[in-house]
């Protein structure tokens, strides 16, 4: 059995997460989300598969994740294998403004990182913290893994290259929670445990965009152009959760404690993050 504990579950790449690994039944996954009433697909999921067990957790609220890893515990015998920081904060209010418009709006950009911040980075310390003692049990047989779903918008160059100057609160947040992978790589290096921060690639997690309101088609299309630009190979192509999943979990596969405190594409690379 190989235990999984994934946060943001109940959508996106966390709920593809779910599936995919769910379908294994050596596996036993423990899926994280804020609230069970809203998570139907999750909850349906459930019902249908016995290895996945659905759970309730803010990320910000150590007291409810102390609550999920004392059931893990006991559903482990005191053991995790794998966990999966999935769960952000992207969906700010200023999403389209740059750095310098908070010139003379100093209390919003406080608000803004705040908000990215305690959630992004701190939530995953957090997460982290409370989880490490059953991770370091694993790691007592075989590698144990903290993976971070960090952003291609975490990347400097990435930014650079696509004028990729909106999102700055999340990019930041991001490029901080890619510390996070190498601070406790120092801390652990003699200890079989693999953390590592991988981007998911440019995926589509507001349904099919094909089928997107005008607005959602007006910022893929923009961003589609901006990241064709910096990336002229690219062939435009947004991926399905499923596809981005798959590639993410195959690079992850090949790993080894060795590459402890990286920062990669699903790809496996520093290159190709779409
Ligand atoms: N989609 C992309 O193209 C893309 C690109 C780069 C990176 N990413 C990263 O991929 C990960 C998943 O993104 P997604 O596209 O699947 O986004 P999504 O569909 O918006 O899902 C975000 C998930 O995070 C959860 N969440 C938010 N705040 C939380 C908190 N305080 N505690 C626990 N869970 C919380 C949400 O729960 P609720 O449903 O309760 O809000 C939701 O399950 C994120 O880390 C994101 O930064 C995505």
């Amino acid at each position: 059995m190989v235990s999984w504990v994934i946060t943001g579950s109940n959508r996106g790449i966390g709920l593809g997460f779910i599936r995919k690994l769910s379908s294994d039944p050596n596996n036993i996954m423990f899926a994280l989300t804020r609230s069970k009433t809203t998570s139907t697909a999750l909850l349906v999921l459930e019902s249908k598969q016995k290895n996945v067990h659905v759970l309730q957790a803010d990320i910000t609220d150590v007291a409810s994740l102390r609550e999920v890893a004392t059931v893990v515990d006991n559903a482990t015998g005191g053991t995790l294998d794998v966990l999966i920081n999935n769960g952000a904060y992207l969906s700010p209010e200023r999403g389209d403004w740059s750095l310098d418009m908070y010139e003379g709006n100093e209390d919003l950009l406080d608000e803004d990182c705040t908000n990215f911040f305690k959630v992004n980075a701190l939530g995953v310390i957090k997460t982290i913290n409370v989880f490490l003692p059953l991770l370091r049990k694993s790691a007592e047989k075989s590698l144990a893994k903290v993976i971070t779903i960090s952003a291609p918008a975490g990347d400097l160059d990435f930014n650079i290259k696509t004028d990729l100057y909106y999102f700055a609160p999340y990019a930041l947040s991001k490029a901080a929670v890619n510390m996070v992978a190498a601070k406790y790589t120092a801390r652990f290096k003699n200890e079989n445990i693999l953390f590592l921060s991988l981007s998911p690639g440019f995926v589509d997690t507001m349904g099919d965009h094909r089928g997107a309101n005008d607005v959602q088609k007006a910022t893929y299309s923009k961003l589609i152009e901006q990241f064709q630009a910096g990336y002229p190979d690219w062939d435009g192509k947004i991926l399905t959760p499923e596809e981005s999943v798959t590639a993410m979990l195959e690079t992850v596969s090949k790993l080894t404690v060795k590459d402890s405190g990286a920062f990669i594409s699903h790809y496996g690379d520093t290159k190709n993050w779409l």
